[in-house]
């Protein structure tokens, strides 16, 4: 099976397009049905600490699970995604969010090895180059510091790849790919000698996220 490993269908223009629809709703529709990866997101950010990126924060919805680390940035290309954020961070009195900034995530404004971690809840499936987007995250990451992933991982055979399949015609409209491969990420840590996969473990609701962590050496 040949991999699509660009996301030709995602452009930064449909998604933010798309999360500008998003917001309004976002928290309504997504709080419950993605919990289980924002939680095992946190648990191994936590275990870190330090100075973390959120890379993707869009709403904040993780933001509070994150109260292992000394300080948070969060980056999202979605403004009206980043206002909801910050008005979460207002009301819950975070003081251990820095900022929330818009920002690509291809193209990371921030110096070399500046975070002991950089975490990525739901992100991948919505960039339209997934292999640079890690790329930065794992250039702003100091060595011995962790990328934390939480993403869809197609299925490769049966009723849910069908429906995976189906879905992926309106990719452009849902601002993410339904048919996101494993090969994507796993192609990626093989491709670089400075990385190593600590965990790749699937997570609730029906196995179809997966929590996957590497370690920068
Ligand atoms: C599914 S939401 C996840 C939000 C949050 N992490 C959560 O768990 O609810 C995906 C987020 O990624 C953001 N995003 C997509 N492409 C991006 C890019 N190139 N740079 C920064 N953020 C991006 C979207 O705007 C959106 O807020």
């Amino acid at each position: 099976m040949s991999v699509d490993h660009k996301q030709s269908d995602i452009t930064h223009t449909n998604v933010e397009d798309a999360y500008a629809r998003w917001a309004p709703i976002y928290d309504r529709v997504f709080t419950a049905v993605m919990k289980p990866g924002r939680l095992a997101a946190a648990e191994a950010l936590n275990r870190v600490g330090g100075r973390i990126l959120d890379v993707g924060v869009g709403t904040g919805l993780e933001l509070p699970m994150f109260s292992g680390a000394k300080s948070i940035v969060g980056i999202d290309l979605s403004a009206p995604m980043l206002e909801i954020g910050r008005k979460r961070v207002a009301e819950l009195g975070l003081k251990n969010v820095e900022s929330l900034l818009v920002m690509d995530a291809m193209n990371l404004e921030f110096p070399d090895a500046s975070f002991d971690a950089a975490v990525a809840p739901y992100v991948i499936t919505t960039v339209p180059d997934p292999a640079r987007t890690m790329d930065e995250m794992a250039r702003v990451v100091k060595p011995g510091g962790e990328l934390i992933i939480v993403n869809h991982i197609a299925a490769t055979s049966g009723p849910i790849a069908w429906i995976e399949g189906m879905m992926a015609k309106r990719s452009a409209k849902l601002g993410w790919r339904p048919t996101f491969p494993w090969e994507i990420i796993g192609d990626w840590i093989s491709s670089r000698a400075d990385l190593e996969l600590l965990e790749r473990r699937k997570l609730n609701p029906l196995g179809l996220f997966a929590l996957i962590r590497i370690r920068r050496k």
